[in-house]
């Protein structure tokens, strides 16, 4: 939402000036899918697209938050934070945040604050890791104090684990990194073991990012998220007997665990082998990107997309159909689902004056495959988190 638009909306709902507004972005990730929790390679960008909040503290230790975009108002205190298990679940992602700067010995004051954002929700855009980092922000900056210290990464991680334990989501790194580190017209390189990274300079020159979403959203992703880690884990254990100092599947070159793979069941052995080959990939796209070579950039992409779908089984028709629909557009040089998969988005790397046709192809064929009308979002690759003071603080 514009700065000048959620001020005003604070002013209404506080009666009062807000003293900063934050605004955290969604991301789509171009490539490395379901590594962050291997201890692998990531390749995200920010999306010019985020959650705003526009908050002043208070003299007390009182939180006081209302979702603009729900209509719904949400009350707590800082001695004590407990998760709602009400239709105003969205209130988890901030209090999650509050309790675990605390934790952290963060001092943080209460305040009041109005929340909007125009990241699509349950989409795989990462909306959550957004609300998590505007909080954080919010938090973090609006106090008399001088403003927080806290290293980006560290700050990630504090969010995450708002998420794994208060909220109940057992998610990697990547959409909170992302979401504070991004950078426009950047891709972020991420380590997700060191959490060391680089911001890759995206140039894109003929080409346009296309995020298509399939409108689906099913309920068994969160229970087959942790299947795979469990599978994943499972691999882990077995290679051990062999390389004892390993701790992840980032360890292991494909050769080393072609060799020790026999003893796990075949539905193991394609879980690890996505995980090696898509770690891979990563360091082969950036690369590509370094070299400005966006053709093989988006070999990759598809190679990726076919590793999600036959040997992670993470994707499902209606993305397949998604994908397969860019695919046969020549002026598509790389397609595939990104995210946590069973529904979500797909990512599309397209020649820019072949936008329109891709977006029209879509909009006819995906319902008719599957009945649904999809969304379909041409995305800037904008920048990480920001704090803007407001204007008459
Ligand atoms: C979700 C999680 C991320 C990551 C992706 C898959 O978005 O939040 O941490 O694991 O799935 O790459």
């Amino acid at each position: 939402m514009k700065s000048s638009l959620i001020h005003q909306r604070f002013q209404h709902h506080f009666g009062s000036e807000a003293q900063l507004i934050v605004h955290a972005p969604g991301r789509v990730n171009l490539i490395g899918e379901h590594t962050d929790y291997n201890d692998g390679f990531v390749l995200p960008v920010a999306i010019d697209k985020y959650v705003s909040i526009a908050a002043r503290s208070r003299g007390d230790r009182r939180v006081v938050l209302h979702a603009l975009d729900f209509n719904q108002t949400c009350e707590f205190s800082l001695d004590d934070i407990r998760p709602s298990q009400g239709n105003d679940a969205w209130s988890n992602y901030p209090k999650g945040v509050a309790h675990f700067l605390q934790r952290a010995n963060q001092p943080i004051p209460g305040l009041e604050a109005v929340i909007s954002g125009d990241v699509p929700i349950a989409s795989g855009l990462s909306s959550s890791a957004a609300i998590e980092v505007a909080s954080a922000l919010a938090f973090l900056n609006v106090g008399p104090d001088t403003p927080f210290e806290m290293d980006g990464s560290e700050l990630a991680a504090l969010c995450q684990r708002a998420e794994n334990q208060f909220v109940g989501v057992n998610c990697g790194i990547m959409d909170q990194a992302i979401s504070l580190l991004g950078k426009a017209n950047h891709a972020l390189f991420l380590d997700c073991r060191t959490l060391d990274y680089e911001r890759v300079p995206l140039c894109l020159a003929d080409f346009s990012i296309v995020v298509c979403n399939t409108k689906v959203q099913r309920e068994l992703t969160s229970s087959e998220y942790n299947k795979r880690r469990a599978e994943c884990e499972k691999g882990v254990e077995h290679l051990r007997q062999w390389f004892p100092s390993i701790s992840a599947l980032r360890d292991v070159s494909l050769s080393d665990f072609r060799k020790y793979e026999d003893g796990l069941s075949l539905r193991t052995r394609k879980r690890c082998r996505y995980v090696i080959e898509e770690n891979e990939r990563v360091l082969r796209a950036v690369d590509a990107l370094k070299a400005g070579d966006l053709q093989v950039f988006g070999v990759l992409m598809n190679a990726s997309h076919i590793g999600l779908r036959d040997d992670y089984e993470v994707s499902c028709k209606e993305l397949d159909a998604m994908v397969e629909i860019a695919w046969a557009n020549k002026d598509v040089i790389g397609a595939r689902m990104t995210g946590a998969g069973f529904g979500g988005c797909t990512v599309n790397l397209v020649r820019r004056d072949a936008v329109e046709e891709l977006v029209d192809g879509i909009q006819t064929e995906y319902p008719q495959r599957t009945g649904i009308e999809p969304e379909i979002y041409v995305c800037n690759v904008g920048d990480g988190a920001f704090i803007e003071s407001s204007r008459n603080s």
